[in-house]
Order: structure tokens, then sequence, then C-alpha cells
């Protein structure tokens, strides 16, 4: 069923525990993350790079990850992740999304609040959940942690309904290990009352994402992991098939089995077995 990130993060971050949301860039990822949820029989986030959208592949993807959610068993919150600009929130919106996340860690405090409040405007009228981030989670640039006071007073100043703070991840894989900042995390979560959103969840060390998860973060965002391990069967299946396949055929059990990794990551962030 179609519902919005609010519905299902407020709930989780109550009970100490997180919703896997994982970035698609085509159906038959898409296909994945929702069979992999069905078969976890847990909720699930499934969202879009704002390249999808900008390149005209959101509206027909977004329309197709609705029509999935609509005859899904489980919940489903389809959102935009790093959106840059309030052209692309609004795209977004319009397309079908039930969350939006503007993304202004890159400007300075005072734009990001700025722009930030802009698409609260945006997402309050259409009703639909909406994430920000603050201190910068690195993507291919250098990261800066948030700073608990300049976080309590972004959240304040926008009324966020997620927020994104970075602790010390970083998007893509690691080159070695991440030091996150606990006690960081921690403060945040005690300062600030919703739920917290880890980006850059590929290859962050398990016991850190426990960890995360316990003191507030409720979502926690892998791209980089789960596109890579759909690629690593692609290619398996492909140097595997030796005649002609249709491409649905072809993939199908690509999808089957990407989706086994999909309900993998969601059990673990909902600390069930
Ligand atoms: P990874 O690619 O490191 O999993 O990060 C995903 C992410 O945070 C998307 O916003």
């Amino acid at each position: 069923m179609l519902t919005t990130m609010n519905e299902l993060l407020v709930a989780a971050r109550k009970e100490k525990r997180a919703v896997g949301a994982f970035n698609v860039g085509n159906y038959e990822t898409l296909l994945a993350v929702f069979r992999g949820a069905e078969s976890a029989g847990l909720p699930v986030i499934v969202q879009f790079y704002e390249r999808v959208v900008n390149n005209g592949h959101g509206e027909p993807l977004v329309a197709a990850a609705r029509a999935l959610a609509e005859r899904s068993a489980v919940p489903v919150a389809i959102h935009l992740d790093h959106g840059s600009t309030l052209e692309v929130v609004a795209r977004a919106i319009a397309a079908g999304c039930t969350s939006v996340m503007i993304d202004g860690s890159r400007l300075s405090f005072d734009e990001n609040v700025a722009i930030t409040l802009e698409a609260v405007k945006l997402a309050r009228a259409a009703g639909v959940t909406i994430e920000a981030e603050i201190g910068h989670v690195a993507q291919g640039d250098e990261g800066r942690d948030a700073n608990l006071q300049e976080s309590v007073k972004f959240f304040e100043a926008t009324g966020v309904d997620a927020l994104a703070v970075a602790v010390g991840t970083a998007h893509g894989f690691y080159a070695e290990e991440p030091k996150i900042d606990l006690t960081l995390a921690s403060q945040l979560a005690d300062a600030i009352p919703v739920p917290l959103v880890l980006h850059g969840g590929s290859g962050t060390p398990q016991d850190k994402v426990r960890a995360l998860i316990a003191s507030g973060f409720a979502k926690i965002n892998v791209a980089t992991e789960f596109q890579y391990d759909y690629q690593l069967k692609l290619k398996a299946r492909l140097n595997e098939v030796q005649k002609f396949f249709a491409v649905d055929l072809l993939e199908a059990p690509v999808v089957d089995s990407s989706a086994e990794f999909i309900a993998q990551q969601l059990k673990f962030f909902a600390g069930v077995k």
C-alpha cells in the first residue's frame, strides 16, 4: 500500500528500528525492492536520484512505483533523494512522490535554511513528507560532520519531518573504514525529535548501523551496495546464458536474487531475524 515516509519513520524511531531506503534507476531494480520488501513482510522506501527525475524517467518510473505500491501487501513510500533545486522537488511531487528531500548541504547555513523553508512549503501544500540535510555527507567530495547547535537551530528554523545528519559516513564505497561519531549521533538524536536519516549506508560497519538505529536513526539509505550487487548478478547471468533470451526472462532471476539482498537488509534494519 502506498504511504508517506512520515507514517513509516515516526513509528520506526519510536520503536528503535529503521526502514531501508533503496535508490532505483530502472524497472528491474524497482521490482527487486518491491519483491524484497514483500518477502521480508516489511515496509520500504524506494527512492530516485534527481538525475532520474530530471532526465525524463521520473514520471513513468514513479507511476510504475505507485502502481506496484497500490497492489503491494507492505507499506511503501516513494521518495526523491537529494533534490538540489525547488524545481526538481516540485517535479517529483507532481510525478507522485510521497516524500521529497531538499539537499542544501553544500550551501551556507542561511542558504540551506532558506531553500529548505521553500521546499517545506511545497511539501506541506501537497501533503508529502520532507527531508533535509545538515552537515554534509561526502558525495565524491569532502564531508563535514553536523554541528550539534547548528543542527538544532536548523531543525527549529525549518520544521522538517526527517533530518539527514552527517556523522562520518560517505556515499559510495569506502577506501578505508569510516569514522562514525556515535557520541555526536546520540547528542543529535537527543536534541532533535524527528527521525534522523543515515546517508551512505553502503559498507558502513553493521555494529555502527545498529548503534545509530538504537539512538534514533530511522531511515537508512543504501544505493551503491544494492546496485553493485545487482550489477554482479546481472553479469553472472549474462555469462551463464548461451542463447537468446527475451529480456524479461533474461533478467527475471537477477531480480529475484536481488530481492533477497533487499529482504536481508530490511530485516537487519528492522532488527528481525
Ligand atoms: P550509498 O551509495 O553509500 O549506499 O549511499 C546511499 C545514499 O545515501 C543515497 O542518498
